[in-house]
């Protein structure tokens, strides 16, 4: 096992009616005049929004809002948020939303403190944001599972005429403290819900997928947090509010990505699969996690077709966490990939890029852009021709 740094310096207050802590909690880290982002107004329709006025009023906590922001967000709502916290001296940012406001918020938290343009604030040679010295505090109140932004130093934010998706990424934009009710994600459709799986199951598979390092604590706690993910995924599709469901998904996003603790000890950047799945977010607005389920299959048998000495860990996947009974491992692998199909399958994503509406004419540009920066991969090395044959095997 490689050597490693585990720290998440987000408290999570996790359950229902934690609310109740919210105004409190806020002036224990200094805030008084609070920022409060959201996205296209879920928050209003469901009583969220009503709810946290009401613990301001009950704290004396005054606030000024930014709303609209979008998924896969983009810098200008970035921008709009730091215009708006610089004018009206807040001290707080108050993240209200799924991964795209809370990511806004992360990248708006950096931004104030910072004299330049926040464009200069993207993950940059050294693989972090080394240019981010100091952040506003920032908290969130989750109200969809996936990204696992609540309890992670990163967020994505879409930048310039061809929307590429950019990373902001340092150890300060951990949030403060991130407030998760299960409850809060009963409204969440059922589509976004669902990508919000695929989300989750991705990013636990891109630690999995790695080189054999003897990290076997890691691997095995992901192949619990897998399989639970697949037995509570359906129990949402049956009944919306389904607590214990809702609450499994919501700490499992918030797992899968804290401290990127199953990667840690591992060899394990850069993720290929969200490599490739941003540049169809880039192209056609797509939903994140849909991208991903949508490459997953088709990445895995690229890899094990390019890179055979690999297939003992999409055999082992297949063994532990989808339960294949084969003994040969070429088999077991591709048993455990078509089960994973299934899976994606019944939590209703589409089957393939053609029908999620992906045009076979862009694909030769997305490949070329996912590598832009660099190859992807751990297990194997991806570079414009793999991507794009990975997108075909997809299409
Ligand atoms: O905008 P509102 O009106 O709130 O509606 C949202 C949005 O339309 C809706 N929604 C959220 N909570 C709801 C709800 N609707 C009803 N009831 C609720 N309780 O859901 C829609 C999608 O929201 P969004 O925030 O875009 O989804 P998600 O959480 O999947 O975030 C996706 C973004 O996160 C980035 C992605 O690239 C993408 O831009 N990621 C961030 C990561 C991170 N920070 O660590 C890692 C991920 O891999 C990912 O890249
Ligand atoms: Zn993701």
């Amino acid at each position: 096992m490689n050597n490693f740094i585990f720290s998440i310096p987000t408290t999570a207050y996790f359950g229902k009616g934690q609310i109740e802590i919210l105004g409190e909690t806020i002036k224990a880290h200094g805030g008084s005049h609070v920022l409060l982002a959201y996205g296209g107004g879920s928050i209003k329709q469901n009583g969220i929004y009503e709810v946290i006025l009401e613990q301001f009023r009950k704290t004396g906590i005054t606030h000024v809002e930014l709303s609209g922001i979008q998924p896969n967000p983009r810098i200008e709502s970035v921008e709009a948020g730091i215009a708006i916290y610089r004018k009206n001296d807040c001290d707080f940012i108050l993240a209200v939303g799924g991964g795209s406001t809370l990511d806004a918020c992360k990248a708006i938290a950096a931004g104030v403190k910072y004299s330049g343009p926040v464009t200069d604030l993207f993950v940059d040679e050294s693989g972090i944001s080394s240019k981010i010295t100091e952040v506003a505090p920032l908290a969130t109140i989750l109200t969809m599972a996936g990204t696992g932004s609540e309890l992670d130093m990163g967020g994505v934010i879409t930048v310039g005429e061809d929307h590429k998706k950019k990373v902001v990424l340092h150890p300060l934009l951990n949030p403060k403290f991130s407030i998760l009710d299960p409850e809060y994600t009963y409204t969440v459709p059922e589509y976004h819900s669902m990508a919000g799986v695929a989300d989750i199951l991705c990013h636990l598979m891109e630690q999995y997928f790695t080189p054999e390092v003897g990290a076997s604590v890691q691997d095995r706690m992901n192949e619990g947090v897998m399989k639970s993910v697949f037995e509570e995924a359906p129990k949402i599709l049956a009944n919306p509010t389904d607590y214990d469901a809702r609450a499994n998904i919501m700490w499992a996003s918030s797992m899968a990505l804290a401290g990127f603790q199953f990667v840690l000890g591992k060899p394990g950047f850069p993720f290929p699969l969200h490599g490739l799945g941003h540049e169809l977010s880039s192209r056609y607005d797509m939903t994140h996690g849909v991208t991903l389920a949508l490459l997953t299959p088709a990445w895995m048998r690229h890899t094990m077709r390019t890179a055979p000495e690999h297939l003992p860990v999409f055999a082992k996947f297949a063994r532990n966490v989808m339960e294949v009974r084969e003994e040969d491992d070429a088999k077991a692998a591709e048993e455990g990939v078509k089960k994973l199909e299934a899976f994606y399958s019944a939590i209703k994503m589409p089957a393939n890029l053609r029908e999620a509406g992906v045009k076979a004419d862009d694909l030769d540009v997305m490949a070329e852009k996912a590598v832009e920066n660099g190859k992807l991969g751990i297990l194997t090395s991806i570079g414009k021709d793999e991507a794009l044959q990975i997108m075909q095997m997809a299409f």
